[in-house]
């Protein structure tokens, strides 16, 4: 996302021709912006053992997930959906993993049956359900069973998950005994250890603390006769949304790896489930304004973009940065404004107190949009989807078409009354 003078563009494609094209609201993903930010990982586990499995359900379109299967990425399920969208796409079964506090007998068979990586169990409970699930089937599900390292990593209360209060993982205290009774359940195989502390994480040191926890407990546990193949450390790093600094993905495991190499665990497999600085930063959101409303308190900037296409700053106060698809100086003058949607709710605001030039007519395009947008979607208002489109230098990919009212109803049915 660049201007090339005062066209917003994305790769080789202006923004505006694409909007002309597709209509509003518009996702578009660059395609080399993706591989970039896998390539950041790729390079910092340069000559590890190690395995990338994008946490897809930052962005689950399948033309996503083609863009990571084919580089060769693994990916991290809490579906038996997201299963089949993984495999649909062409990705390899061997290289998942699923994690959720809530797998259903149904989600782990088929997940068994897929032949997939490994279940990152999050309870006791779970784990017997499991092996009953597994034996039945005549396999043994491959498990690691993820901790709690009780890490605070300071972000928003709903996206921190490594607290002891938090309904993920075991606890600590608790994790050499649940893992001696792993080993000790026939349709488990036991083969490594998992965390994952929270989200948009933009600071290294929650991350060394976790790690020194985890590796405690990998000590413990391999002590008492249990083997570990891999450590995953799950995902969280955050990105640029609005002045945030995270380190570079890079950055951050030269740090972690030096931690691991001191602690003698520098041989050991590594897992990672990178979501949200796979594809944050890759996607945009094209919208169009439809009204400017001039108020006493406050002026009003009406898109045609809603919550139900990006719920994040109605869910969780989130910035995403608004800008013009054309730079232009214009005649329009400058005033502060709530971008807000359509939508009937007072929380159905997009940007509060932004500087712009607009009128009605105007496009703009709300940043940062690639992650946790499209995949938390709704249909609110009846409102369709979004069409999505992934940029590949100057090729464009549909990778999802307009939902249209027709495709909304098609499940719902009339009754005789
Ligand atoms: N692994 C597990 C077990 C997770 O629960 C998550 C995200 C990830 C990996 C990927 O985390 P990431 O690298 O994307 O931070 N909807 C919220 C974020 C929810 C994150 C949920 N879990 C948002 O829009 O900020």
């Amino acid at each position: 996302m660049a201007y090339h003078g005062a066209v917003l563009q994305v790769e080789d494609v202006a923004l505006s021709q694409l909007a002309a094209e597709h209509g509003t609201p518009l996702f578009v993903y660059s395609k080399a912006s993706m591989l970039a930010a896998l390539a950041a990982y790729q390079r910092g586990f340069a000559g590890r053992h190690a395995q990338i499995c994008y946490a897809m359900k930052a962005n689950s379109s399948l033309g996503v997930l083609q863009v990571f299967a084919s580089a060769g990425c693994g990916f991290d399920i809490v579906s038996g959906g997201e299963l089949e969208r993984v495999l649909a796409a062409g990705g390899d079964a061997a290289k998942i993993i699923f994690s959720g506090v809530g797998k259903t007998r149904g989600e782990m068979r088929q997940a068994l049956q897929a032949g997939i990586g490994c279940f990152n169990v999050e309870s006791e409970a779970e784990l017997d359900v499991l092996s009953a699930v597994a034996e039945s089937l005549a396999l043994r599900a491959p498990i690691s069973i993820r901790v709690n390292p009780n890490v605070d990593p300071k972000t928003h209360p709903y996206i921190s998950t490594g607290l002891k209060d938090n309904k993920f993982g075991v606890a600590h205290e608790d994790a050499l005994r649940i893992y001696q009774h792993a080993a000790s359940l026939k349709g488990l195989q036991v083969v490594g250890i998992d965390c994952h502390i929270g989200s948009q994480i933009t600071d290294a040191t929650p991350y060394l603390d976790a790690m020194d926890r985890v590796l405690d407990l990998v000590a413990s546990i391999e002590a008492s006769g249990i083997a570990l193949t891999h450590i995953d450390f799950g995902g969280g790093l955050g990105i640029n949304y609005n002045n945030d600094t995270p380190p570079a993905a890079d950055a951050l495991w030269a740090q972690l790896l030096r931690k691991l190499d001191e602690r003698g665990f520098g041989h050991k497999k590594l897992m990672i489930e990178p979501g949200r600085s796979l594809v944050g930063n890759a996607g945009v959101c094209v919208t169009e304004v439809l009204y400017v409303k001039p108020g006493e308190l406050k002026n009003f900037c009406i898109i045609d973009a809603a919550m139900n296409d990006l719920p994040r700053p109605a869910m969780y106060q989130a910035f995403h940065a608004i800008v013009p698809l054309l730079a232009n100086p214009t005649d329009t003058p400058e005033a502060r404004y709530d971008v807000v949607g359509p939508i009937c709710e007072s929380g159905d605001w997009i940007g509060r107190d932004r500087t712009l030039a607009v009128k009605s007519g105007d496009q703009l395009a709300v940043l940062s949009a690639g992650a946790y947008c499209m995949s938390m979607s709704s249909n609110y208002n009846t409102r369709s989807r979004a069409v999505e489109l992934l940029v590949d230098r100057a090729t464009v990919h549909v990778i999802r078409e307009r939902e249209s009212t027709a495709d909304q109803m098609r499940l719902e049915r009339l009754v005789a009354l």
